[in-house]
């Protein structure tokens, strides 16, 4: 029986009670790679990067213009996955030294990547320039000078794109909102002569860069498809400021990322199709009124791409029964990861699904939380969820959706080595990033 959401795809609970992924056993995956493992579905990764692309060029198609979908890289990077979103026709945004490493030696040509930050290096800005990036994205005033100087000593026009700050707050939680006006990215629309409007007119003053679009990213975790169209409007508002005044059509507008998934069962994601229609209506009634040609768009989805496309495989440690003040039971279920491997729960308090998932049970279901073993009581995996009664140690646990900011911000707090992200595809795993051990955690320290 096919798991559902929020499952991979590929998820299955076999007769016996064992899951498989993607046609790999739990068991044979544990015995393969060990526990904690990340486990992706690339079938349902490779999916995820089409539907994306094929419903927001579908929408914008419609209104007469293309759009280029970049896959956030933060969410999760590897050389392969890197590979496999732009094997579907997509770009790759990149936001340090580090993503950007990934994306080259995955061949992904340096056109087709995107460089973000709000504190990007001259070291960061020079690798981007020389591997000829399609677009490096400004976040302040200053960056306009520092990119335009690089750019001079490189003897290259950098193509920039300005990111602006729209005051529209949309998303899960208050650290991943970004366009509301007090925190550190983008350039304020706010006023007659805004910051954004000064660095786009300083963009066009500057010889030594090429304007090549207006980048706006509200937050993450958006499950409402008309969160966007404010944020347009205010966008293609700019764009037409821009034009009236100085004669300058910016040629394309990123839209951001943000799209959100279902991390429950029962939660419904946000639907491509529905998103992108309601950019594309957007865009084109904006323009229409504006009397302004409507841009070339892109957006930047990260967790819609990968977030559902895997799940932690955990064992089970211990199991303590503990008594609330309420009189009821929760029961610990400590596992062998923890805040290390996933930190959304301790730091946004998001909310997870776990199950057993190497056997089936008949015995009542408990409130349990799964904690993991790390040196403090917040290091929580899954804060509530029923497992069966009879859950024990030796046991296989998986909690769906880490594909997403789960190894990208995952840490070596107490020195725990970090988890290998396997692909399982038709029956067959590999190691896409393979498990740190002690040595190489004794291999930082100098003694
Ligand atoms: N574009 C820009 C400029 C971004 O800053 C981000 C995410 C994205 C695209 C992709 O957003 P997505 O489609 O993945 O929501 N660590 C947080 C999320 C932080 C998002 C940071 N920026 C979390 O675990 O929820």
């Amino acid at each position: 029986m096919n798991l559902g959401t929020p499952w991979p795809a590929g998820a299955v609970r076999h007769d016996d009670g064992e899951v498989s992924f993607a046609g790999v056993r739990v068991g044979a995956l544990a015995a393969q790679h060990g526990t904690p493992a990340y486990v992706l579905d690339e079938a349902d990764l490779r999916a995820r990067a089409r539907r994306y692309r094929e419903a927001f060029e579908e929408a914008f198609a419609e209104i007469g213009t293309s759009v280029e979908v970049f896959y956030a890289g933060k969410a999760f990077l590897s050389v392969a996955v890197a590979r496999w979103v732009h094997e579907e026709g997509l770009r790759v945004d990149t936001a340090t030294a580090g993503e950007l490493a990934v994306a080259l030696r995955a061949g992904v040509p340096g056109a087709a990547i995107g460089l973000h930050g709000n504190n990007k290096s001259d070291a960061e800005i020079r690798t981007a320039l020389e591997a000829g990036v399609g677009r490096i994205i400004v976040d302040s005033l200053v960056e306009v000078d520092r990119v335009a100087a690089l750019a001079a000593e490189a003897g290259v026009v950098a193509p920039v794109m300005v990111r602006v700050t729209t005051g529209v707050h949309a998303g899960g939680h208050e650290h991943i909102s970004t366009a509301h006006e007090d925190q550190k990215f983008g350039l304020s629309l706010a006023g007659e002569d805004s910051p954004a409007l000064r660095a786009l007119r300083a963009v066009v003053a500057r010889p030594e860069l090429r304007l090549v679009g207006i980048h706006s990213h509200i937050g993450s975790q958006i499950l409402d498809p008309h969160a966007y169209e404010l944020a347009a409007e205010r966008v293609l508002a700019l764009r037409a400021r821009l034009h009236a005044e100085a004669g300058v059509l910016v040629e394309e507008v990123d839209l951001g990322g943000g799209f959100g998934v279902a991390y429950l069962p029962g939660e419904a994601e946000l639907d491509a199709t529905e998103v992108a229609r309601a950019q594309a209506r957007t865009v084109a009634a904006v323009c229409e009124r504006l009397a302004t040609p409507v841009p070339r768009v892109s957006i930047e989805p990260g967790r819609a791409v990968v977030g559902p496309t895997t799940a932690t495989l955990y064992t089970v440690g211990t199991v303590k029964p503990v008594e609330l003040e309420d009189g009821r039971v929760r029961t610990y279920v400590s596992v062998d990861g923890g805040m290390s491997d996933n930190l959304r729960p301790a730091l946004y308090g998001a909310a997870y699904h776990a199950e057993i998932v190497s056997r089936r049970s008949t015995a009542e279901p408990v409130l349990a939380r799964v904690v993991g073993k790390h040196c403090e009581s917040g290091d929580i995996v899954v804060h509530e969820c029923e497992l069966p009664g009879d859950v024990r140690a030796g046991d296989l646990l998986a909690v769906a959706v880490t594909g997403a900011y789960g190894r990208s911000m995952a840490s070596n707090y107490n020195l725990v080595p970090r988890p290998p992200v396997v692909a399982v595809r038709e029956g067959t795993s590999r190691v896409l990033v393979r498990r740190e051990t002690l040595e190489d955690l004794l291999a930082l320290d100098e003694g």
